[in-house]
């Protein structure tokens, strides 16, 4: 027997405690390892939400008052509205903390008729900053209620413009700067109704909740305690998303439904969720109006997908004593697997039960023409721009208040190239402005891009292009702003500004920091030109 190997009986211990420790070491990184991907599949199968079928709609829709108003010595029409807390039921015997205008949650449709001049008194009563913006409007920069508008706590800001566009389905909502997903979770959102009584088409519905209807979707996740969470569900890419929806702020509602067809004014007042609504039985529905107004004619469709800030005006047709449901379809958003999963994007939710009536009130056949069909065409812009979304920034920058991205000549057309280089989805919204989709990656857009929009859904390594017609209000040291309208994005820094000037080759000016520009509180100072 050789002795050449003879470990001391030490030697052999140490030995036999590093196997030990290494074995040891090895069983922890597998529980970890094993942890994590527990994790992740009990995440990823608790990620996506399938409520088809399954929602018991117990709940009357409520419709969103009209907002009162009066008015002035000017002829202006003047709305009152009071940014507030406030405690809401959607659960019955259960209050939960909410934020609303004019009430708890949500606030009230605010209608005005194009050429009316409007002045808007918004007071906030909230403990902190806040704005409220008039999503879709054309009107001066200063009076946008962006970023640079903020009404303190306990203030009031007093904007005035004359409503100069057509009929449309527009919406307001807070843009304080970082904070704007909280504000309008917590509910501060409400509709704005443009009219225009010389171009309304016959036999279009158009009596306000009776088969005219607004329809304010949103996603929420509540706690045990009833109460909003705020948090995002993990790894959502995209931010809030919650399985529990609501309409014009009601739990599990349902309509009923007293006309042959009725026009569902839908508008995406969730932070992050897309929606691609249809209907339960699949029946095909007309498309007549999206963000800017009204289609140059009816579109039939099965689904119309609709991301954060976007609208689409549909009339559904019924028949006496039949039921279907509004239902949101899995959206597609062109993300990968893991953005898609997470981003909302395998969900099937079951939006709002339509309940016919036996007898149904007979209603005309939709007109075959509803808008003049005006296409801004690319040959007529005086600029080209490019718009790169990644991560939260538009062009490798974050938002700064202070900086201007753009400068561009007032009523101009230009056209915006707007690229998502993400895995994640994005949108992009513009103030102050509508523009035509011209294309989404050389091909067509889809029917309800082919009227007037000023928020587009921008997929993953795809381009949107956008003819734009710039606004008509210049102003050198207000700008406006463009973004991400995934809520949480925008908070992010996913958002840049424009100032518009008055002639070719004139600089914006310095811009003042929000709140230090005298003139963002016009309420008794001159009117918008
Ligand atoms: Cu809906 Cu910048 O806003
Ligand atoms: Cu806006
Ligand atoms: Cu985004």
């Amino acid at each position: 027997m050789s002795t050449w190997y003879q470990p001391s009986s030490g030697h052999r211990s140490r030995l036999r405690w590093v196997v030990a420790g290494l074995i040891f070491c090895i069983l922890l990184a597998l529980l970890a390892v094993g942890a994590v991907v527990g994790w992740v599949l009990w995440t990823y199968d608790r990620a996506s939400a399938n409520t088809a079928g399954k929602v018991s709609f117990t709940n009357r829709l409520t419709v969103p008052p009209l907002a009162p108003s009066r008015l002035d010595e000017r002829g202006r029409r003047v709305f009152d509205l009071t940014v507030q807390q406030g405690w809401t039921e959607f659960f019955p015997g259960n209050a939960t903390r909410t934020w609303g205008v004019n009430g708890s949650y949500l606030g009230p449709t605010i209608r005005a008729a194009r050429g009316e001049e409007v002045l808007l008194n918004v007071r906030n009563t909230l403990d902190e900053d806040t704005t409220l913006h008039w999503h879709g409007m054309h009107l001066p920069a200063r009076m946008d209620g962006g970023p640079h508008q903020p009404i303190p706590a306990g203030g009031t800001w007093s904007p005035t413009w004359r409503i100069d566009q057509p009929a449309a389905t527009l919406w307001y909502h807070p843009h304080q700067h970082g904070d704007t997903d909280r504000h309008v979770y917590r509910g501060v959102a409400g509709m704005f109704l443009v009219d225009d009584p010389k171009a309304a088409p016959a036999g279009l519905p158009a009596t306000y909740g009776v088969d005219d209807i607004p329809l304010i979707v949103q996603d929420k996740r509540f706690g045990d305690d009833r109460q909003l969470a705020e948090g995002s569900p993990p790894l959502s890419p995209i931010g809030r998303l919650g399985k529990e929806i609501l309409v014009n702020g009601v739990r599990r509602p349902y309509l009923d439904v007293t006309t042959e067809r009725v026009r569902l004014r839908l508008v995406n007042a969730s932070t992050a969720r897309v929606y691609n609504i249809g209907s339960s039985d699949d029946r095909a529905f007309a498309v007549v109006g999206s963000d800017g107004g009204l289609l140059p004619r009816p579109e039939t469709v099965r689904r119309v997908q609709l991301s954060p800030g976007e609208r689409a005006e549909i009339v559904v047709t019924l028949r006496p004593g039949e039921r279907t449901v509004l239902r949101s379809y899995p959206p597609d958003l062109g993300a990968d697997f893991f953005n898609d999963r997470f981003g909302g994007g395998d969900d099937t939710l079951d939006l709002l039960e339509l309940r016919a009536a036996a007898t149904l009130r007979p209603a005309p056949a939709l007109p075959a023409t509803l808008a003049p069909a005006e296409r801004l065409p690319e040959s007529a812009a005086v600029e080209h721009r490019r718009f790169e979304l990644s991560g939260r920034s538009i062009n490798g920058r974050d938002m700064d208040l202070s900086r201007v991205d753009m400068t561009g000549v007032r009523d101009t057309v230009e056209v915006w190239d707007v690229r998502n280089g993400d895995g994640a989805p994005h949108n992009f919204h513009v103030h102050g402005v509508r523009f035509q989709v011209a294309g989404v990656d050389g091909r067509q857009p889809p029917p309800a891009w082919r009227g007037w929009k000023d928020t587009v859904l921008v997929r993953p390594d795809s381009t949107v292009r956008l003819v734009v017609r710039l606004p008509r209000h210049a102003d050198p040291r207000t700008p406006y702003m463009f973004h991400c309208h995934l809520l949480k994005h925008e908070d992010e820094g996913m958002m840049g500004q424009f100032v518009v000037v008055e002639r070719p080759g004139q600089q914006a000016d310095s811009i003042p920091p929000p709140g230090h520009d005298p003139e963002s509180h016009a309420g008794h100072g001159a009117p918008a030109r």
